[in-house]
């Protein structure tokens, strides 16, 4: 495996960043999934955007989306896979041990790994935290994952691939790596950026390609809703088939599926929609 780091190809065994780098000791960094399909990764130009608006919003320096998109290719280059997760991280790099970021330069990583197709459904679960619409970090793609960790392992302990917030006001907000979107009265909604969630880029392709409309939704949303799916770079858009005790038969139902139809297909068409 052939790691990107810091302008070069290292073997995965050599590509080692500081003890001392601000990404490890306080999460002060920004990152991108990207979608690698037979060695060509998928919507890169939307990542690249959301990568330098991440770094905007943390204060970090504006990243080389050359270098990126060059990194990117060598990393695809040398390790071929017909499904790869394309990792970007960008970090503040070597600093002093506190929250003050140092000035030697930011860190950064590309690396690859190898993935399946996800099923078709799946199980979600809801947690009690909430996702906070008015924090310093809202809507910025860093390294800060701990609450997800911990909420995804509650899912995974629970039999669910997925745990749902909601955010300070109790609207429905989002997953722990996906966003998340209702069927009601054969209407297809999801909740606006400003409820706190990532803007997601699969979410942006589904609203663009199904129609779907931004509304606020109240959290318990998810106990009525004809039908429920997530989207993320590596579920694209995958339907939900229980939400905590609630089974939703025959997931996925009829939006969902012509969703996940036209997802496919313009996907298909267009490798940097
Ligand atoms: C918190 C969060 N919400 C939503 C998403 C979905 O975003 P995208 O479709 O860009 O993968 C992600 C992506 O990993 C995420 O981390």
């Amino acid at each position: 495996m052939k790691i990107w780091l810091n302008g070069g190809l290292h073997d995965l065994e050599t590509a080692r960043v500081s003890v001392l780098d601000h990404g490890l000791t306080v999460g002060d960094g920004i990152f991108e999934t990207v979608k690698a399909v037979a060695g060509r990764p998928f919507a890169l130009t939307r990542h690249l955007d959301r990568l330098a608006r991440s770094a905007r919003g943390l204060g970090l320096p504006e990243p080389d989306l050359d270098e990126v998109r060059r990194a990117c290719a060598a990393v695809l280059e040398a390790n071929p896979m017909a499904l790869g997760r394309l990792r970007i991280t960008y970090t503040g790099g070597l600093s002093p041990l506190g929250s003050d970021r140092g000035d030697h330069g930011p860190t950064l990583v590309v690396a690859l790994g190898e993935t399946t197709r996800r099923p078709d459904s799946t199980a979600v679960i809801t947690v009690p935290w909430t996702r906070n619409e008015r924090g310093a970090l809202t809507g910025l793609k860093t390294t800060s994952y701990a609450e997800n960790v911990l909420a995804l392992s509650r899912a995974t302990a629970q039999g669910a691939t997925e745990a749902l917030f909601a955010n300070t006001v109790g609207q429905l907000c989002e997953g722990t790596g996906s966003n998340v979107f209702v069927v009601l009265d054969g209407e297809i909604h999801t909740p606006p950026v400003a409820s706190g969630c990532l803007a997601g880029i699969t979410r942006a392709l589904a609203v663009e390609w199904t129609g779907a409309r931004e509304t606020d939704l109240p959290f318990d949303v998810l106990g009525r809703a004809e039908e429920v799916f997530l989207t993320s770079t590596l579920r694209d858009v995958q339907a939900v088939h229980r939400v905590d005790g609630r089974d939703l038969p025959g997931a996925p139902g009829p939006a969902t599926a012509k969703a996940m139809r036209v997802f496919d297909e313009r996907a298909a068409d267009d490798l940097d929609p």
